[in-house]
């Protein structure tokens, strides 16, 4: 743990390039209600450089055309723009195969993509599903839904006071019906940074496979889906600087193939006839129906986008902001941060004694200030700590060490408007 004098003195380094790095966002020059846009909602949603709405608006004027299904030249193209994106997603979270990225909408549908396809199938009444207690409603909701259509049961591992997975327990409840883990890798609402390594390899020691929900992480940790040896990988394109309406959902081969499709249609199938339809290869047979072509495309611009800034850089640079601001923060009286984990990245959730978490969000907006106030579709974590909501900043590449002293003062202004 840095000293606070090493941490305000130290400052960000000149060549690190945010100011540079700002100006490929084109949206971070607007002005909200007359002040320049300081943009900390970057859990929610990520902005988008230039060169991710370039590659969208090329791909429409000068390519746009069915994937997989015409012999004319536009058709080729687009189907070579669009499997090029999902080389470049291969490469980036280092997937073995090319075959093991599936395009999906995001990281929710992935997951109920596995809820449905590879657990369903099988579990059987009393079988176990196992998550955390600091789990996005898209990593709960679709394990309930199975959880009914089976019977199998929920089981949740119980997180501290922190906010960090109890380990112990996680060892407890890993027994021998569980017939899957779910678990984050960041969590959303409070910025924990789980162990997925350990639960990974307590997991595979007992023969049970793991989904990680990457949602959150993926745009702050460098993913290796090779080395973390997990069966299930999940993101969301729009929350690393890429369009919304595309994600991935990683498995590994043996276990795509293994699963049966869950949507059927158009791309899926290899022949159809009334009697019997043989399904396509991996990872066609997840890809039913026209796919977002555009959005795939532009994902792989932003993964370009993200590895030439550099991962290392871009969580040290949000590192050195999540320790400013939390140093920052803890002297603001009455200020309570919820998630304090020795793990954490890029999320400052917290709550102000006497105000409600939208009242800080909206007067923080009239400065121009976007946060995000609330339960963050993580309504189990609020009731773990006992309150309704909270005031959450979260942190990007692009923002600086000046948009967390305009929070600090928003919210000592709001401080003192309800004193
Ligand atoms: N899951 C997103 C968030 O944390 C929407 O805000």
């Amino acid at each position: 743990m840095k000293t606070e004098r090493e941490i305000f003195a130290r400052p960000i380094n000149p060549e690190f390039g945010v100011t540079r790095w700002r100006e490929d966002f084109p949206i971070l020059r607007e002005r909200v209600h007359g002040k320049p846009l300081v943009y900390l909602d970057n859990a929610a949603t990520t902005q988008k450089p230039q060169t991710v709405i370039d590659a969208e608006v090329r791909y429409y004027s000068h390519d746009n055309a069915n994937v997989h299904r015409g012999v004319h030249t536009l058709s080729q193209n687009a189907t070579d723009a669009y499997e090029a994106a999902r080389s470049k997603v291969q490469r980036f979270i280092k997937a073995r195969a090319v075959e093991e990225i599936v395009f999906v909408r995001g990281a929710t549908e992935g997951i109920n993509l596995v809820a449905q396809s590879y657990a369903r199938p099988l579990l059987s009444p009393g079988d176990e599903i196992l998550i955390s207690a600091m789990e996005h409603h898209s990593n709960i909701v679709p394990w309930q839904l199975v959880c009914e259509q089976t019977g199998a049961v929920l089981k949740v591992v119980p997180i501290n006071d922190a906010g960090e997975l109890n380990m112990e327990d996680f060892g407890a409840l890993l027994g021998p019906r569980t017939r899957l883990v779910a678990i984050t890798q960041l969590s959303n609402a409070l910025g924990t940074i789980t162990p997925i390594e350990r639960v990974i390899a307590a997991a595979h020691a007992k023969g049970v496979p793991v989904l990680v929900d990457g949602a959150q992480a993926v745009s702050h940790l460098a993913v290796d889906v090779g080395a973390l040896d997990c069966d299930f990988y999940a993101f969301s394109g729009h929350k690393i600087f890429g369009p919304t309406g595309i994600g991935v959902l990683y498995g590994k081969a043996a276990r795509l193939d293994a699963m049966p499709p869950w949507q059927g249609g158009g791309d899926m199938i290899r022949s159809v006839t009334f009697e019997k339809t043989e399904y396509n290869d991996i990872p066609y047979k997840f890809e039913a129906g026209t796919p977002n072509i555009a959005g795939a495309i532009g994902l792989g611009a932003a993964l370009d986008y993200v590895s030439s800034v550099g991962m290392e850089a871009i969580a040290a640079h949000e590192h050195d902001l999540l320790e400013y601001a939390t140093r920052k923060a803890s002297r603001i009286p009455g200020l309570r941060i919820v998630g304090t984990a020795k793990d954490k990245a890029s999320i400052l959730s917290f709550v102000l004694q006497g105000v409600h978490p939208h009242d800080i969000g909206t007067i923080l907006d009239r400065k121009g200030v976007a946060i995000r106030a609330g339960h963050h579709c993580a309504m189990p974590v609020m009731q773990r700590f006992g309150i309704a909501g909270t005031a959450r900043a979260s942190f990007a590449l692009y923002n600086t060490r000046d948009e967390v002293d305009a929070l600090i003062a928003g919210i000592n202004e709001v401080r003192r408007m309800f004193q």
